[in-house]
């Protein structure tokens, strides 16, 4: 939220790239050391996320089943199960799906944009992670928009809305998926619930834990990447013209603007044992920290990095964590923000953005403008 963010982090970078923050958390910031530590299978995933609910509440269980706390073959096994859903086929079936909620989110919010500023968080880049979610499973737009997004969307969730949304979804998931044992829904539920070819399924209680983790993974943190790459490009006028004439350019904006400006800027694993990064000593039972805004802007992996710039190959961007754990939606969430952009740049031109960007306050895990408003000089006819 600080306007030094960039700043700080680099300083923290520049000054010890293996961190000790105290308490127990290491910072890591270095893109090395940060790549190699994802992929080493010391390291623990999850630990100590699930405890921050409250000992065995109902919630604390739910956490401890979902792919982000589980390691080693129990994790290999269920993502096996779970990346069903996000097969390039599954992608394939849902672009079509995007592009219309897209096109139909994007016209009304480009004819207010063109009399006066309008809120491209709250009309756009929000509401579409929301609604492919919301089709990922098969959920009633009523019921979604009164029982499931107001769990995670709008005024009633404040501060540390990550867990709010999660103590809400919880109970939600647990009564749909009880209520609908054995009869097929329609949505990503069926494929979570029905056995490989090995005759392996998940439980009832991992189908609910990734039901809710797919929820709180896939529509803020896309939502910031959509909102962060309007403001990137807004802010880099040659970018935003020729990112406009040509819509083979939005890809390589968007990878750009994970990198330059992550929506989900840190992720985390605990060492079990002793451990060695970056020459510092680590003890068992301590944090790790790896903040991709660092990493990611490492001059040692990419030339000027402070600069934005869609012509660079980006591709080793962090912001999807790394190794067994790489995020399961990154092509899907790639796919939303370049179908976005290409309806967008379609429907009008002269974007530009009037006011101050207010960062969100209430989600650590995310950094994205709370709202984002915006003009636009002209309506495509
Ligand atoms: C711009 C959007 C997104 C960003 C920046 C992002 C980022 C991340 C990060 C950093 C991780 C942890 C990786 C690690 O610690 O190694 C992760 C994991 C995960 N993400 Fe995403 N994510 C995004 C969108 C999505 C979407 C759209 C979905 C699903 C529809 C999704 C589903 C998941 C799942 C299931 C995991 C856990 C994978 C595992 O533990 O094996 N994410 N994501």
């Amino acid at each position: 939220m600080r306007d030094d963010y960039f700043a700080i982090w680099k300083r923290i970078r520049e000054h010890a790239p293996v961190y000790d923050a105290g308490e127990g958390v290491f910072l890591v910031t270095e893109w090395d050391l940060v790549n190699s530590a994802l992929r080493n299978p010391i390291l623990r995933a999850g630990s100590g996320v699930s405890a921050a609910f409250g000992q065995d509440s109902p919630v604390e269980s739910v956490v401890r089943n979902w792919l982000m706390s589980l390691n080693g073959d129990e994790h290999r096994l269920a993502r096996g199960l779970v990346s069903r859903v996000f097969s390039p086929r599954s992608l394939a079936q849902l672009e079509p799906i995007i592009r219309q909620t897209a096109r139909t989110l994007i016209r009304p919010f480009i004819e207010t944009a063109n009399q006066r500023p309008a809120d491209f968080v709250a009309a756009v880049a929000s509401k579409l992670p929301s609604e492919v979610v919301r089709n990922l499973f098969a959920i009633d737009a009523l019921e979604w928009a009164t029982h499931v997004e107001p769990l995670f969307l709008g005024e009633t969730v404040h501060r540390h809305d990550g867990f709010a949304a999660v103590q809400g979804l919880t109970p939600y998931f647990q009564d749909k998926i009880q209520q609908s044992r054995g009869q097929r829904t329609g949505g990503i539920v069926d494929m979570l619930s029905s056995a490989d070819k090995q005759n392996e399924c998940l439980s009832e209680a991992e189908v609910i834990a990734n039901s809710v983790l797919i929820v709180t993974a896939a529509i803020d943190t896309t939502a910031g990447l959509i909102a962060n790459t309007l403001v990137e490009l807004m802010e880099n006028s040659g970018a935003i013209s020729r990112v406009q004439a040509d819509a083979a350019l939005i890809s390589g904006a968007v990878d750009e603007s994970l990198r330059h400006c992550p929506s989900a800027p840190s992720s985390t694993r605990r060492t079990p044992v002793d451990f060695e990064l970056g020459g510092v000593r680590i003890p068992a039972g301590s944090d790790l920290f790896f903040s991709f805004t660092a990493a990611n802007r490492d001059p040692k992996m990419f030339a000027d990095p402070d600069i934005y710039d869609i012509d660079r190959d980006a591709s080793a961007l962090l912001t999807f964590g790394g190794g067994a754990h790489f995020c399961l939606g990154a092509g899907l969430a790639r796919m939303e923000a370049r179908v976005v952009f290409e309806e967008l740049f379609v429907a009008g031109c002269g974007f530009a953005l009037e006011e101050p960007i207010r960062w969100r306050a209430n989600n650590p895990v995310v950094r994205a403008p709370e709202r984002l408003m915006v003009s636009c000089a002209a309506i495509s006819t």
